[in-house]
């Protein structure tokens, strides 16, 4: 189902409802990851790069973003975003989340970093993945201890923003998303100092945390 990315990269950041609903998730997320300049972070499966405004202001200009993806459609407009910008510090990576070798990872961090990123963030992603476990298991294995982790992902609205579920079935099964994938759930069970907020009618659910 991920070909679907493949297809339609180039319509991606006008049809996925980015001003009206899902910015409002990537923001929070940032905020809540509480990144600092100088930090290395990966997005986890980054698209078109509609992250990497958020972090690369976030990490400054001493800092790194790597954003992997396994759609070389969708790395293809996240390149164009990063060249139109002039964003030296931002690295792209084609691999498949959840199966690559850290090494791809490590090969594109600063040699200050050691070996491990300081942050990882994902969105709207990982409940499509066949399985975000392994993703996970990988993203970790690359995050210093101690370091950050924000997932920013989809679920049915509540109260009565339930009105919007049918469109939100639609939407997530167009996009290939599982709703009760629920990939948070990996740092509210293993980080500490956990924040999580929900947005638009708690359909975005957004949790961050330490991991130690
Ligand atoms: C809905 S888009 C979200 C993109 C971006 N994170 C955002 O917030 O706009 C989902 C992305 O996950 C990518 N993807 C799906 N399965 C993947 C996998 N196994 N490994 C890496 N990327 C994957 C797709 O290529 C697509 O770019």
């Amino acid at each position: 189902m991920a070909n679907v990315y493949e297809v339609a990269a180039r319509f991606y950041d006008v049809l996925s409802g980015e001003r009206v609903v899902y910015r409002a998730g990537r923001e929070s997320g940032v905020a809540l990851l509480r990144v600092r300049q100088g930090d290395t972070v990966l997005d986890l499966a980054c698209g078109t790069g509609l992250n990497f405004a958020l972090l690369v202001d976030a990490v400054g200009p001493s800092g790194t973003v790597i954003g992997l993806d396994r759609s070389p459609a969708m790395l293809e407009m996240a390149r164009r975003r990063v060249q139109l910008n002039g964003w030296t510090s931002v690295r792209l990576v084609e691999a498949d989340a959840t199966a690559f070798d850290p090494i791809v990872v490590v090969n594109e961090l600063p040699a200050a970093a050691e070996g491990f990123v300081d942050c990882i963030f994902s969105s709207y992603a990982m409940s499509i993945f066949n399985d975000w476990h392994p993703a996970w298991d990988r993203a970790r294995a690359l995050l210093r201890p101690g370091g950050r982790a924000c997932i920013v992902d989809m679920q049915l609205p509540v109260g009565v923003y339930r009105l919007f579920s049918p469109l939100v079935r639609l939407a997530v099964a167009i996009g290939g998303a599982d709703l009760k994938a629920r990939p948070w759930t990996i740092i509210e069970r293993e980080g500490v100092d956990v924040r999580s907020v929900a947005v638009r009618g708690g359909h975005i659910r957004v949790v961050a945390g330490t991991i130690p």
